[in-house]
């Protein structure tokens, strides 16, 4: 008699990566009713990511999520969590069980202003849509993770895109070659709905309405590859309220500055500041330049533009 071993085939599993962004420009209208305001913004996916696996479970066993990384204690593991409710909205759509493990390794900085948490969303929509072989068009994906978070269509899209409306209606923007990015963490991170609350403070909710046409020369940068006009055409909007909050990035500004920094920002509602360089190397001695005046807890270097939420395995 022969014997056979038994062995447990793996559960499938999808693993998606999304990437941060960085606002190079980021232009705040008047607070509208329904507490959001309106923006133009340009987005640059940065080579930064999230990776989100999706692992197939038993029926009935709903979500569960893990997650991982050097700041991976702040993140929440419950139905809070962006990847969580991204798994629940999809399963809702194309009605299905949401039933799915989730583990997120963590690559942006967490609460910083570069959209990690709206990232995981994206990529755990990809992720589930795969696994459960559920066939979502892109376009649909993108209505629903319009509904998870202002910043998730753009995660979901990547490269570089202009941003209306809360941010998530999307043109795709024409550039040229590689950019060089240094970033600056922080450990505790800012809460986006505190800084816009900041930003109505400081224009007594009076801000000037906010068009496409503001950045023509950075448009313009972008297509040619110049880092020089770019660096100069970088806007944030949000960044007085940023700084109001966070005074000390004022420094960490400065610093990227004194080091040759082709333009330095806070990153969105922050309180990452971006610089951008002008090689590689430059941004490693930017990196270096903050390390050494304990001006960031973590600094990390980039490129952009970067693909967006793609199936890795
Ligand atoms: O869409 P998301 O959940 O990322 O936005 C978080 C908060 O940021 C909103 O509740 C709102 O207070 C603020 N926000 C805003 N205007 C936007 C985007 C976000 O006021 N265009």
């Amino acid at each position: 008699m022969s014997r056979h071993r038994l062995t447990a085939a793996p559960s499938p599993s999808v693993r998606v990566r999304a990437p941060g962004k960085v606002n190079l420009s980021l232009r705040v209208g008047p607070v509208g009713e329904d507490g959001y305001h309106p923006l133009v913004s340009v987005f640059q996916a940065v080579s930064l990511f999230e990776e989100v696996t999706a692992t197939q479970v038993s029926p009935g066993s709903g979500v569960s999520l893990t997650v991982e990384g050097p700041q991976a204690a702040g993140v929440p593991l419950d139905a809070t969590n962006l990847a969580w409710r991204a798994a629940d909205v999809l399963a809702r759509h194309v009605g299905v069980e949401p039933d799915v493990a989730l583990h997120v390794r963590k690559g942006v900085p967490v609460a910083g202003g570069m959209a990690g948490g709206s990232a995981d969303a994206a990529a755990a929509l990809v992720a589930c849509d795969a696994l459960w072989e559920t066939g979502v068009p892109r376009s649909e994906l993108g209505v629903l993770a319009a509904r998870l978070g202002a910043d998730v269509p753009f995660c979901l899209l990547g490269h570089t895109a202009v941003g209306t409306g809360r941010g998530d209606l999307l043109t795709p923007a024409m550039t040229r070659g590689e950019f060089h990015w240094v970033f600056a963490a922080s450990e505790e991170g800012l809460s986006t709905p505190r800084v816009f609350a900041a930003y109505d403070e400081l224009t007594g909710g009076q801000a000037p309405p906010v068009g496409v046409e503001d950045d023509t020369a950075l448009m313009q940068a972008l297509r040619a590859g110049d880092p020089t006009a770019l660096g100069a055409a970088l806007h944030n909007d949000l960044q007085e309220a940023a700084l109001s909050l966070r005074p000390d990035l004022r420094r960490t500004l400065d610093l990227a500055r004194e080091a040759g920094a082709l333009g330095a920002l806070v990153s969105g509602s922050g309180p990452t500041v971006a610089a951008l360089a002008r090689s590689r190397q430059h941004a490693l001695a930017i990196a270096a330049t903050w390390t050494a005046e304990g001006a960031a807890d973590t600094v990390w270097t980039a490129t952009g533009p970067a693909h967006g939420a793609r199936v890795v395995g």
